[in-house]
C-alpha cells in the first residue's frame, strides 16, 4: 500500500509551536566496508522554546546520530546527510560553514554527550572546560570565566566549587562529572539542550537529581530540552512530547500523554512493558522485547519490526508502513494503527489501570496527571480480546509470562 503524502510525518504536519527547532525527513548514512548503514532514515519532528521532547528506542537505534547531526558533529566520512533539513529558527543546519555552526554550537545548542569522560579532555582542569564557552562566544576574561565557573558549578550542586574548577574530570565522581557537563553545557544559557542519555551510568537517587536539576534549569532558564533515552521511564515525568525510534526510523510520535495513555504502535508497547520500574509488581515480571533490532545494513522487507512484532502479518513482512497521522497530533508507523480493536486489545490497554496507578505513585517517575474521566475511559478500554486471523491477541498473552 502507498500512503497518501498528506498523511505523513512532514513538517507541514506537524503542531505549529515557535519551531525553534525542525527536523524534516533527516537521513544520514555511513558508508562502511559492510555496505551503508543507514542510521538516521526519515526523521521529523519540531522543537518549541522551553519544550521537552524525550527521544526513545533501543540500542542503535539513531538516537545519538540524530543528535549529532543537529550539531553538525557526525564524522564525515563515513557519515554523510543523505536527505532532508535541520533548521535552527528558520535556518538551514546543513551545509552551513563550520565557522557559522561553531557560533551556534555551545552557544545556542548545547549537549550533554553519552560519555561524560569523552567530552571533558583529561587534561584540562574542570573550571576552564566548563567557562571556554564564555571564553569564546562571549568575550569574558580569565577571571570572569572563572567567576561564572565556579557560580555554575555550584548551580549544578557541586560541593566547594572553589576549589572544583581547579580540579581535574578524574578527580570527579560520576555523578560529579555528569553536573560539570551539564554546568558546561548551560555555560552560554543555550535554548537548546540536548541531553544523550544523561543518567544511564548513574544510580537512580543521582539519576533523579540531574534529571530534577535539568527541570529547574528549564524553567529558570527557558531552555528547551531533548532527552535522549532507552528508558521511557525516564521520560515520563519530564517531556512533553515523545519520539520512539526504531531501526534509525520514527514509529511513533506524539504528546507524552497520547504515548503513555494511548499508545498505537506495537514497539511502543513493547517498551513499556520494559520499563524496569513495573518489576515493583512481582505478578507482571519485566517482559523484554524478544529478538534483537535488525541490522541497519540489511533492513527486512516490509516493517523494519516485523521480525519482532506479536503482530506481524503477511502484509507486515511485505510492505513497508510509513508513519502516518493516526489522531490529533498523534503519528505512527504500523498498518494497524486505526484500527481500533487493534489497538484495544493490545496488552498495554489490559494494564491500563495498573499502569495508572503505578504512574500515580511516582513508579514511573511520571508526575503525568489525569483526571477521573481519562481513568475511566481508559479502564473501559480494557476489553477481551477479540478473535484475530493473525493471533495477536494469543501471542501477547504467552509474552506476557
Ligand atoms: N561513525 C560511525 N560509523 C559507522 N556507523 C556508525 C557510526 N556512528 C554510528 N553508527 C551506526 O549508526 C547506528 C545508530 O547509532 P546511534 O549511536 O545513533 O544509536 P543510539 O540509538 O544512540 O544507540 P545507544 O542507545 O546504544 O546509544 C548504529 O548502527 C551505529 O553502529
Ligand atoms: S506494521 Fe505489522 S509488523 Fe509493523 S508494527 Fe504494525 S503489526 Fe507489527
Ligand atoms: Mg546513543
Amino acid at each position: 500500500m502507498v500512503d497518501s503524502a498528506k498523511d505523513t510525518l512532514n513538517s507541514e504536519q506537524l503542531p505549529a509551536y515557535e519551531n525553534l527547532l525542525e527536523l524534516e525527513d533527516l537521513r544520514v548514512h555511513f558508508h562502511t566496508q559492510d555496505g551503508v548503514v543507514k542510521a538516521v532514515d526519515g526523521v521529523s519532528f519540531s522543537l518549541n522554546a522551553g519544550e521537552t521532547l524525550g527521544v526513545v528506542g533501543e540500542s542503535g537505534s539513531g538516537k545519538s546520530v540524530t543528535a549529532l547531526s543537529i550539531l553538525g558533529l557526525v564524522p564525515m566520512p563515513p557519515g554523510q546527510i543523505a536527505g532532508g533539513d535541520i533548521r535552527f529558527k528558520g535556518q538551514s543546519l546543513i551545509g552551513m560553514k563550520d565557522k557559522d555552526l561553531r557560533q551556534i554550537r555551545g552557544n545556542h545548542i548545547a549537549m550533554i554527550f553519552q560519555d561524560p569522560l569523552s567530552a571533558l579532555n583529561p587534561v584540562y582542569k574542570v573550571g576552564k572546560q566548563v567557562a571556554e564557552g564564555l571564553r569564546i562566544h562571549r568575550g569574558y576574561n580569565k577571571q570572569q570565566a572563572n567567576a561564572r565557573a565556579i557560580e555554575l558549578l555550584d548551580m549544578v550542586g557541586i560541593p566547594n566549587p572553589e576549589q572544583r574548577v581547579r580540579e581535574y574530570p578524574h578527580q570527579f565522581s560520576g555523578g560529579m562529572r555528569q553536573r560539570a557537563m551539564i554546568a558546561m553545557a548551560l555555560a552560554c544559557e543555550p535554548e537548546i539542550l540536548i541531553a544523550d542519555e544523561p543518567t544511564t551510568a548513574l544510580d537512580v537517587t543521582i539519576q533523579a537529581q540531574i534529571i530534577e536539576l535539568m527541570q529547574r534549569m528549564q524553567h529558570d532558564l527557558g531552555t528547551a530540552i531533548i532527552m535522549i533515552t532507552h528508558d521511557l521511564g525516564v521520560v515520563a515525568d519530564v517531556a512533553d512530547r515523545i519520539l520512539v525510534m526504531y531501526a534509525g526510523k520514527p514509529v511513533e510520535y506524539g504528546t507524552a500523554d497520547q504515548i503513555f495513555y494511548e499508545p498505537l504502535h506495537p514497539y511502543t508497547w513493547g517498551l513499556m512493558r520494559s520499563i524496569p520500574k513495573r518489576t515493583i509488581d512481582d505478578d507482571k515480571p519485566l517482559t523484554p522485547i524478544k529478538g534483537n533490532p535488525p541490522s541497519l545494513i540489511n533492513l527486512p522487507p516490509g516493517c523494519a519490526f516485523s521480525e519482532r512484532c506479536p503482530y506481524a502479518t503477511d502484509r507486515c513482512r511485505e510492505q513497508e508502513p510509513s508513519i502516518k497521522l493516526i489522531s490529533d497530533e498523534h503519528f505512527s508507523a504500523c498498518f494497524y494503527s486505526d484500527d481500533e480493536e487493534f489497538i484495544l486489545n493490545s496488552p498495554i490497554y489490559d494494564d491500563a489501570e495498573e499502569l495508572k496507578a503505578q504512574a500515580a505513585a511516582g513508579m514511573l517517575y511520571t508526575g503525568i496527571e489525569r483526571d477521573a474521566e481519562d481513568a475511566e475511559d481508559a479502564g473501559g478500554a480494557a476489553q477481551p480480546a477479540g478473535e484475530r486471523d493473525n493471533t495477536a491477541s494469543t501471542q501477547a498473552g504467552e509474552s506476557n509470562g
